[in-house]
């Protein structure tokens, strides 16, 4: 719950490492053993072993990764990993890995074998017990190599084959090590989450007790020990995020946690009320909320470039977030709504050197303030928030809210920002999120939002010629942001966005619809 140096801490209960060897899928891994109630912990392939093998650790698994075994370079795991006869299931180059360990030959396949293939299952016990659950032989897997084993040490015996591998899976003659040459964790393989679970509960013993209950219960558990009478402050902007870490705390210490939210002005329509309504009436957080619409206004009067209005928003919530906790007594701890994948170690694959992905200290706040920073979700996947959001009474429009960025509607009005344009900019948006939440499709979208832009066009409503501005509606499919797709709405869901924009907002004659892709386009305008 607290800071990187006491990471990883009260996994005083069970759990599975999941090393990384570099794996485009090593975090969907560790999701999905998580998926069945078991907790998962990703530390990199060079971890030693007294990181990896301390307290109640049931299992180990070796990712995939892009390296090649049989090189100089190779990537290998702490050898007393190997030997402490904890079991071990090897993924792809996991099990390249083991399969050398153990004496055997890994060679170029003849073709490389990307895609599914139909695995033939060799001995139905262990990791292939019950499956297929037809009771035949072959079930459809998901491949992704180069490499293959060719021949397999006297240790080691075959339990699955494919035409293109005759040593597509493998296992340990009494120990129990397992290695599978395809991806169990992705979803084309078909039996995947059966072979995972069977190396979770048949082979490592492991008991579906990852529960968001149980978690909250140990986390606030752990912050009463840790904070006692402390005070603890937290920015909350009413995203998920930072709603479950005050709802959290708040359950923890009651009123000695204080929630500050910053209304700047710069929020869709309603949503600081709304906001306000669900945490402190609903969730009864101890919340500041603090008005700061003109001083953000006038702060951005005249600016148009997007960077300069990120820093001065940037700027002044931090100013205004220390006028507003600094008068706190006793306040020691900031809390903050980090997630696992932003403190993961993740592995450089161009070279043999973990990298630490710099988790952002929001702004360097907690060494300015002199206060000690706490992260409750800091061992959490962003599904998991959610649930344990859900679990902590946060209502639903909260917890599935689409991302929403810190600078507000200042980077989705192109150019300077008045009051009047963010008026025209609220209406149109509330529009956009009335109909894509009445044609149900929000579940399946990333975000959905107006810009406005600084063109006039002609336009004629009823006899008279206008002359008014021009709203772009930017709705997308993305699974992290990193990359996003337009999503292609039914003609009639962007028919009614249409015409109510025009209708019904004054100042606007025209809507367009974007249709770039990021990368090369960006999600936001600005
Ligand atoms: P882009 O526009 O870079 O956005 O494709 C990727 C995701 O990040 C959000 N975004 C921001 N979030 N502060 C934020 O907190 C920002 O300055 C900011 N800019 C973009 C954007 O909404 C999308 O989800």
């Amino acid at each position: 719950m607290t800071n990187s140096d006491q990471f990883p801490r009260h996994i005083t209960g069970q759990r599975v490492v999941v090393l990384d060897f570099g794996s485009q899928y090593t975090q969907l891994i560790a999701r999905r053993i998580r998926e069945s109630r078991v907790f998962s912990e990703i530390l990199p392939y060079n971890a030693p072993a007294s990181k990896v093998l301390y307290g109640d650790v049931r299992g180990i698994i070796f990712s995939g990764g892009p390296s090649n075994i049989s090189s100089e370079d190779a990537l290998l795991p702490d050898s007393e990993i190997l030997e402490a006869g904890i079991p071990i299931l090897g993924i792809c180059y996991g099990m390249q890995l083991l399969s050398s360990h153990f004496g055997g030959q890994i060679g170029r396949a003849s073709r490389r074998e990307y895609g599914s293939a139909q695995l033939s299952i060799l001995s139905h016990d262990g990791i292939f017990k019950g499956i297929p659950g037809d009771g035949g032989r072959e079930t459809k897997v998901w491949m992704s190599h180069g490499d293959r084993v060719e021949s397999l040490g006297p240790e080691l015996k075959a339990i699955a084959e494919t035409g293109n591998s005759p040593h597509a899976a493998i296992k340990h003659i009494d120990r129990p090590i397992f290695g599978v040459q395809f991806h169990p964790e992705v979803a084309h393989t078909r039996e995947g989450k059966r072979v995972l679970d069977n190396f979770l509960f048949e082979i490592c013993k492991c008991e579906p007790s990852w529960t968001a209950e149980s978690f909250i219960e140990r986390e606030i558990a752990e912050c009463r020990r840790l904070i006692g009478d402390g005070k603890v402050v937290c920015a909350t902007s009413g995203g998920v995020d930072s709603t479950v870490v005050a709802a959290l705390l708040s359950r923890a210490i009651g009123d000695n946690l204080v929630a500050i939210f910053v209304d700047n002005g710069l929020l869709r329509q309603d949503e600081a009320k709304e906001v306000a309504q669900i945490l402190r009436d609903g969730l009864g957080i101890n919340l500041i909320v603090v008005s700061a619409r003109e001083r953000f206004l006038s702060s951005l009067r005249g600016v148009s470039d997007p960077q300069e209005k990120r820093k001065i928003i940037g700027n002044l919530f931090i100013e205004l977030f220390e006028e507003s906790a600094n008068p706190l007594k006793d306040c020691e701890y900031l809390a903050q709504g980090t997630l696992y994948p932003d403190v993961i170690e993740s592995v450089s694959v161009k070279g043999p050197s973990a990298l630490i992905k710099g988790h952002h200290n929001v702004w360097g706040l907690p060494e300015r303030m002199k206060l000690k920073l706490i992260e409750p979700l800091r061992e959490l996947f962003k599904d998991e928030v959610r649930l344990i959001g859900r679990e902590l009474g946060i209502p639903d429009r909260l917890i599935m809210r689409q991302p929403f960025p810190g600078p507000g509607l200042a980077v989705r009005i192109i150019g300077p920002i008045a009051p009047p344009q963010l008026e025209v900019l609220r209406n149109a948006d509330a529009i956009v999120r009335e109909e894509i939440e009445r044609a149900g499709l929000a579940d399946s979208l990333w975000q959905w939002f107006a810009v406005l832009l600084p063109v006039k066009s002609v336009g004629v409503m009823g006899d008279e010629r206008t002359y008014e501005n021009a709203v772009a509606i930017r709705v997308v499919e993305s699974l992290d942001a990193m990359t996003a797709d337009w999503a292609r709405l039914p003609y009639d869901v962007l028919a009614t966005i249409s015409s109510r924009i025009i209708n019904e907002v004054d100042g606007v004659n025209r809507v367009v619809y974007d249709i770039s892709t990021k990368p090369p386009s960006t999600i936001e305008w600005e």
